[in-house]
């Protein structure tokens, strides 16, 4: 903009007349004032916006007295548009007008000394009239179009503030929420983690009791089973008590494998293999299962870096709960069909693991709740087996999903080839 500014007024100075060393001086003048009209502005909006326009209108005033012989008559009079249209830029259209009216005042004020010699005709009445109404026309112009602009930059950035300020309120809500989720997920886990014991617990201490009550205290030279007491029931409560206390170990057990922070150790790993050992696991435990596992793995299969044994946990995790749903299907009916092949989400690249059974599958209302800890529709289940899976798929920064589709339940989970 400075550089238009200096290119015009330059070519003001090369026009006549050129010998006038005022008139030069002035457009310097202007040039210079041009130059540092920011910094004015930007030290003093008060002062500087009013000293901006006076000289303007001064340095105007003294270059029409130096570019004609009568200095009403120069053709230099559209100077007067450069004060012109910084008043309508720095003001608003009130403000504008007043500036305009000074600006035609100081141009009229030459009409004083060329009444002296001259007589003011019609036609230049009329000429005069002309010139001045231009100055308002564009002053008025110019006006509307900076309020204009600066009312919509006024909207743009209230508008602007105001979403900031919804944002940081979603933000907060996002947290508060998410503060009420972990607390409600932290009370849900605990409540399940103190249900599942008593259970045990309660079986335990009754079996206690009653075994108290079989038995005598050990008197000196007395053995310790009182002859009445019958050692077949003994031996059975004894019993309880070892499986409920094993129950609870294995609660524990699988408890600590779900709520133990996770360290991944990745590298790459064979998925094929890996899958196959997770089969190979869950063929042991249930050895006269009816269940026909098939293999549908992709030729092409990457190594994704995994870790490892908290992969084969979940996948083997996986394979149980389809031997388990299936367990009472007739051999033949029950099938397994373990899928692996790579894919890619959210522009990651990775590998699409799907168990999928046919089975009963997952009635629709409990599709949300099976993935919560302790969640079970077994009777001997502790429920902590998918909760366990989605942990080591999240924490691989994968996705666990059930599918809508197929006849029984499929479990489909998606791994990244890397961190
Ligand atoms: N393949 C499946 N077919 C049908 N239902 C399933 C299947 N897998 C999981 N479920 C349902 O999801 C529930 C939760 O499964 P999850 O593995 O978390 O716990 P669980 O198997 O009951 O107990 P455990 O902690 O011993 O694994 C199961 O009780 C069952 O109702
Ligand atoms: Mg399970």
């Amino acid at each position: 903009m400075d550089l238009l500014w200096l290119i015009f007024l330059a070519g003001l100075a090369a026009l006549p007349p050129i010998g006038e060393i005022h008139k030069q001086l002035i457009l310097l003048g202007l040039a210079l004032f041009q130059l540092f009209e920011g910094r004015l502005l930007a030290g003093s909006v008060r002062w500087g916006r009013p000293l901006a326009v006076v000289i303007k209108i001064a340095l105007a005033t003294l270059l029409i007295a130096h570019t004609g012989q009568v200095a009403i008559n120069s053709s230099y009079y559209p100077i007067f548009y450069v004060p012109v249209v910084t008043a309508a830029m720095l003001y608003g259209p009130w403000g504008t007008l007043g500036w305009t009216a000074t600006a035609s005042a100081a141009y009229c004020s030459y009409l004083w000394p060329a009444l002296r010699q001259y007589s003011l005709n019609p036609a230049a009445l009329e000429e005069l009239a002309l010139r001045l109404f231009f100055f308002f026309l564009l002053a008025m112009i110019i006006n509307r179009f900076v309020m204009e602009t600066r009312r919509q930059r006024d909207l743009y950035r209230q508008t602007a503030e105001s979403l900031a300020g919804a944002n940081r309120q979603l933000q907060q809500a996002q947290a508060e929420t998410r503060r009420a989720e972990r607390l409600a997920a932290l009370g849900q886990l605990s409540a399940g983690l103190a249900h599942e014991i008593r259970n045990p617990l309660a079986v335990i201490k009754g079996s206690a009791e009653m075994l108290q009550q079989s038995l005598q205290p050990a008197a000196a030279g007395t053995p310790a089973v009182a002859p009445d007491a019958n050692p077949a029931v003994a031996h059975e409560l004894a019993g309880y008590i070892s499986s409920e206390v094993n129950r609870v170990n294995l609660l524990v057990a699988r408890f600590l494998d779900f709520a133990r922070p996770l360290r991944l150790q990745r590298s790459p790993v064979g998925l094929a293999e890996l899958l196959d050992r997770a089969l190979a696991d869950a063929q042991e435990r249930w050895p006269a299962s009816p269940v026909r596992v098939e293999r549908d793995y992709a030729p092409d299969l990457p190594a994704p870096a995994l870790d490892a044994t908290l992969c084969e946990r979940a996948f083997a995790n996986l394979a149980a709960n389809a031997f388990e749903a299936m367990a009472e299907l007739p051999p033949g009916a029950a099938r397994l069909t373990v899928r692996a092949a790579a894919a890619a989400e959210g522009g990651r690249a990775g590998v699409h693991i799907a168990f999928a059974d046919t089975g009963p599958g997952v009635r629709p209302e409990l599709r949300e709740q099976i993935f919560n800890p302790f969640f079970t529709t077994k009777p001997s289940g502790v429920g902590l087996g998918l909760a366990i899976v989605a942990k080591i798929v999240d924490q691989h920064g994968g996705r666990l999903r059930l599918c809508e589709d197929g006849p029984g339940a499929c479990f489909e989970v998606f791994l990244p080839l890397s961190a």
